[in-house]
């Protein structure tokens, strides 16, 4: 299980963490919704130890990660795999190495092994035919795709999603939720998706939390979070709404109401 309690984090002079607290049991999926500047991205981070908190405790399984570090904190790490916000592939390495890096960063895996898993993960986001292209050569849709390759490439038995189908077109966003869907269904794996995509948060979320200024303002299941008559939520949804209409997506306008 993943747990953060009370979570405080100030940043600049703001509090964007403010007594945050989660948690995800093992093999389910919390999806994260809210709106920019709403503190999801930095969630995820104090999630995979990559900031501290003020004050507060992040548990994997029962572990302090908060307070780790050196060993135990990259021996916590290797449970995570992490889809950062736009891909963020290395743009000087081409995709192969980008994508067996943790592999590498790991040690111990003899480099036919290496191949073999990152062919794996290539063919399991449906991105083969290009290991050997450079990330600036890739769309968008393919940056992204590659970026969850690296994710999944350990097989971690935890998988953070930060924002994985933004910008992409109805068709890919939809493959990128069976893919969550289906690491979750026959991987058991543990996931948190941040997103403003609501189709994929509530085809994906076995929970659904709104976080607003630092705070969870709502949680349950997609259809207790869609009938919760919290003002935050109901606007939210609506919002949402709106916005694919004007981009005029016929797929998206018949969203889960
Ligand atoms: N490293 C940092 N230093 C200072 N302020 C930061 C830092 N990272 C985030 N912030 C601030 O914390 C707040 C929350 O940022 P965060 O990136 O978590 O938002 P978000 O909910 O992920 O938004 P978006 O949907 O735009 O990605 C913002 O006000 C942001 O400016
Ligand atoms: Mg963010």
């Amino acid at each position: 299980m993943l747990e953060l309690r009370n979570i405080r984090k100030t940043l600049a002079g703001k509090t964007v963490l403010d007594q945050l607290s989660l948690q995800v049991e093992r093999g389910r999926t919390l999806v994260i919704v809210g709106s920019s500047g709403a503190g999801k991205s930095v969630a995820l981070q104090h999630m995979i130890g990559l900031m501290k908190p003020d004050s507060g405790e992040v548990l994997v399984d029962g572990r302090p990660l908060h307070s780790a570090r050196g060993r135990a904190l990259s021996e916590l790490r290797r449970s995570f795999g992490m889809l950062f916000q736009g891909g963020a592939l290395i743009n000087w390495m081409n995709v192969f190495d980008n994508v067996a890096l943790p592999l590498r960063e790991r040690g111990g895996i003899g480099e036919e092994e290496i191949e073999e898993r990152v062919r794996q993960a290539l063919a399991l986001v449906n991105l083969p035919e290009v290991e050997s292209k450079m990330p600036p050569e890739l769309s968008g849709g393919m940056l992204r795709r590659a970026g969850l390759a690296r994710a999944i490439v350990t097989r971690p038995p935890i998988i953070l999603y930060d924002e994985p189908t933004a910008g992409l077109d109805p068709v890919l966003s939809r493959s990128i939720d069976q893919l969550i869907h289906k690491l979750q269904h026959e991987m058991n794996v543990t996931s948190v998706v941040v997103t403003h995509d609501l189709i994929s948060a509530f085809s994906v979320g076995d929970q659904v939390a709104l976080l607003h200024q630092g705070r969870i303002v709502s949680l349950g299941t997609p259809r207790q979070f869609q009938a919760d008559p919290e003002p935050l939520v109901q606007s939210f949804i609506e919002a949402q709404r709106m916005n694919h209409v004007e981009y005029g997506d016929r797929e998206q306008r018949d969203m889960p109401s």
